[in-house]
């Protein structure tokens, strides 16, 4: 291991079938006014809401609500939220929803106290850290894979200027409880569950493809994308296999818990891509990575065959036998490319929506990064992106 860190993650999880049970326990040391940030209607259809505003007047708190936050939440909406987050002088927030749900209540904790303009202090400004109070959250997690439950990621889309922009703030922003109940997530659309599980193999190949330091974080990670690589292969035979579902949940979760990318470098360069395809076309975060993934990755296997070969061996359990390693780490390419089918997830950008007159603003709209194991040019995204269409 080369690096040096501090780790502290402040989120209690409680995990499981029927942990909304200790909700109203968990509450009673937040104040008395929440405000309840919830989505375009899926914990209605399937009972949630009910049962969370029942807990919150039980435990005697005041409920202010902030619906239908939409996926890829947009910064005009963060306007709206703050503004009605102070207007009520909020304590707290519970939100109730996927990835989107949480970011959003993420940046809302951060603008319930400031005076400043969030978007361009905090977002556009990766820099600046906040120094005023953060308001506490708590969630309740109906879809898994961004990892947003036990992290202090936000990704914000600004429309107008085609900008999606994700900022990773500092422990004082992660939720303070996340409650993750596995059967919540049995409503999901099959297409959303699919993009989770390719959202949380990205989260992990981001964090492993980078560094040639021996590291045990890349010893844990591969455990996570084997665990990961065998509940998808269940749950595609049978989607309502809850044993499956929850190992799946619970690797999302350590996926981007920030564990497995302790003490190394990272890479994160098909997130930017996806993200840039996200800010033009609003489609499915998860499938905006699967779309560039395959031409990524066999762009970057030249300039580090030991680790795809590693890959190739653990994960994918390509034999090595009388195999050169780029053989090997070329058939784990492969094998990476058939589990993509299997699961069924999206491998070209035209299918997102993407226009050919939108592949100059999203390649110059990518940001770019050094920790991997390729420095990219904008002009180099651009001819990667002509051949995912
Ligand atoms: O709006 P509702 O009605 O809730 O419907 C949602 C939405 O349409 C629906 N849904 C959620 N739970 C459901 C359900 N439908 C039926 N039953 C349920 N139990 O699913 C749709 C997608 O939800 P969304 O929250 O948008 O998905 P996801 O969890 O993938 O979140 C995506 C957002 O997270 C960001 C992405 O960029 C994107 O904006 N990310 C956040 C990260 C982080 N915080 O660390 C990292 C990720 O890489 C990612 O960038
Ligand atoms: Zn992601």
């Amino acid at each position: 291991m080369q690096g040096s860190f501090c780790y502290y993650n402040p989120t209690k999880i409680y995990f499981g079938q029927g942990v909304l049970l200790k909700l109203e326990q968990e509450i009673a040391q937040y104040g008395k006014k929440v405000l309840l940030v919830y989505g375009k209607g899926s914990i209605k259809r399937m009972g949630l809401y009910d049962q969370v505003v029942g807990i919150l007047q039980q435990a005697g708190k005041r409920i202010i609500e902030c619906s239908n936050v939409m996926p890829n939440p947009t910064r005009a909406k963060l306007r709206e939220g703050i503004a009605l987050a102070k207007e009520h002088h909020i304590d707290w927030i519970l939100a109730v929803g996927g990835g989107s749900v949480c970011d959003y209540a993420k940046a809302l904790s951060v603008g319930v106290h400031y005076e400043g303009n969030v978007w361009d202090d905090f977002f556009l400004d990766q820099s600046k850290q906040p120094a005023h109070p953060i308001v506490p959250l708590g969630c309740l997690l109906t879809m898994a894979g961004t990892g947003s439950e036990m992290n202090g990621g936000s990704v914000i889309t600004d429309r107008n200027v085609h900008r999606k922009i994700g900022r990773v703030f500092g422990p004082e922003v992660f939720p303070r409880f996340s409650f993750i109940d596995p059967a919540w997530m049995m409503s999901l659309p099959l297409y959303q569950v699919r993009a989770g599980i390719f959202d949380t193999m990205s989260h992990l190949c981001e964090q492993y493809f980078s560094g040639t330091d021996d590291n045990v974080s890349d010893y844990m990670n591969e455990g996570l994308m084997r665990a990961l690589v065998a509940c998808s292969r269940k749950i595609m035979l049978q989607p309502d296999n809850m044993r499956a579902r929850s190992n799946f949940v619970w690797t999302a979760t350590c996926a981007l818990n920030t564990l497995v990318g302790l003490g190394k470098t990272q890479d994160w360069m098909v997130h930017m891509i996806g993200q840039s395809i996200g800010a033009y076309t609003n489609a499915t975060h998860g499938m905006t990575l699967s779309a560039v993934s395959l031409p990524y990755y066999e762009r970057i296997l030249p300039n580090a065959v030991e680790k795809f070969a590693r890959w190739a061996r653990v994960v994918w359990d390509v034999a090595s036998q009388g195999k050169t390693r780029l053989r090997q780490a070329q058939e784990g390419l492969q094998a990476f490319a058939r589990w993509m089918n299997e699961i069924e997830v999206v491998t070209d950008i035209t299918s997102l929506g993407v226009q050919s007159a939108d592949l100059q603003g999203i390649a110059q709209g990518t940001f770019l990064l050094n920790g991997g194991y390729k420095q990219w040019t904008h002009e180099e995204i651009l001819s990667l992106l002509e051949k995912a269409r």
